[in-house]
């Protein structure tokens, strides 16, 4: 089976946005999610509700406190449950042994969708990282400097249930099985601080961009050699199917973060060109170096 996901990024630079949801507010400070008319729940008026309470959750949720559960219906619990099934043998056969580590001691369950609050709680004991809601896409700037705090944002709702393996923008899939376990790692969580430091000192638009590029051949799109296979550490890779069995065919090029700050990605097609570190160490301490020297 194979899947597209059009946007495996949570922060995305204006230009190459492939965003088809927006979140206005009405008079009454209530949430409403605009989908565009080619997104699969554009016509299920149901699932539109559930995007609008999804979202005002979000918008009322005070930072530090247990964020509320998500209504999910039946059939996204099924749609977690597919794609589970899915993953599980492409992650043993294309993900590195940081993330299955981790994945393991994080034990998600298969059969329905875990709410944002039991899996922050469980990260947090792990690495001090948590999880906090998202209405939508947020600015590169604000998302990254976030991470600084130890706060990753995530998104809560659930792709539409009639295209379990596709999402146009990245959903509670991508963050839980994506990014939770790899955050659960104390050593990619203190990376993912870093670079959320870096962002914060970060003075021009055109920094946040070469960072931003950082962040998504590493924490989004990274790979890395172990006993000379190319495996994955990117949450943009393992939390798609697709994304994940056209990672052996890129081209892998040497993991150089002047190269990837001169690389412009498109998110609207499997990445063509990714940046292979020799290993695990050698992924954390190009990084740590480069992170701590950035407008220092
Ligand atoms: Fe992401």
């Amino acid at each position: 089976m194979s899947d597209r996901s059009g946007a495996n990024l949570d922060i995305v630079s204006s230009e190459t946005s492939t965003a088809n949801s927006a979140i206005i507010m009405s008079d009454d400070r209530k949430a409403i999610v605009e989908l565009d008319p080619d997104h699969p729940g554009f016509r299920d008026a149901e699932y539109r509700e559930r995007r609008n309470t999804i979202a005002q959750i979000a918008i009322d949720h005070e930072p530090g406190s247990p964020v509320p559960d998500a209504p999910y219906t039946k059939e996204e619990h099924e749609v977690w449950r597919i794609i589970c099934d899915n993953m599980a043998p492409a992650h043993q056969k294309h993900a590195c042994s940081a993330y299955l580590e981790y994945a393991e001691r994080l034990d998600l369950p298969k059969d329905r969708i875990p709410q944002l609050r039991e899996v922050s709680e469980r990260v947090q004991q792990l690495s001090g990282f948590v999880l906090e809601p998202v209405a939508g896409l947020v600015q590169p700037k604000v998302f990254l400097s976030t991470l600084g705090q130890g706060t990753f944002l995530s998104t809560q709702y659930i792709r539409h249930y009639s295209t379990p393996m596709y999402t146009p923008e990245p959903d509670v899939v991508h963050e839980l099985i994506g990014h939770a376990a790899m955050l659960a790692n104390p050593r990619f969580a203190e990376l993912n601080r870093l670079m959320g430091q870096a962002a914060k000192r970060t003075e021009t638009e055109e920094d946040v961009e070469r960072l931003g590029r950082v962040y998504w051949y590493t924490i989004e799109f990274g790979v890395l050699r172990e006993e000379g296979e190319v495996k994955a550490y990117g949450a943009g890779l393992l939390s798609s199917y697709g994304e994940l069995e056209a990672m052996v065919k890129a081209e892998h090029r040497p993991f150089s973060t002047e190269a990837m700050m001169a690389l412009p990605y498109d998110v609207t097609q499997y990445q063509p060109v990714l940046f292979c570190a020799d290993s695990f160490d050698h992924m954390e301490s190009t990084l740590t170096e480069y992170l701590t020297s950035w407008y220092a």
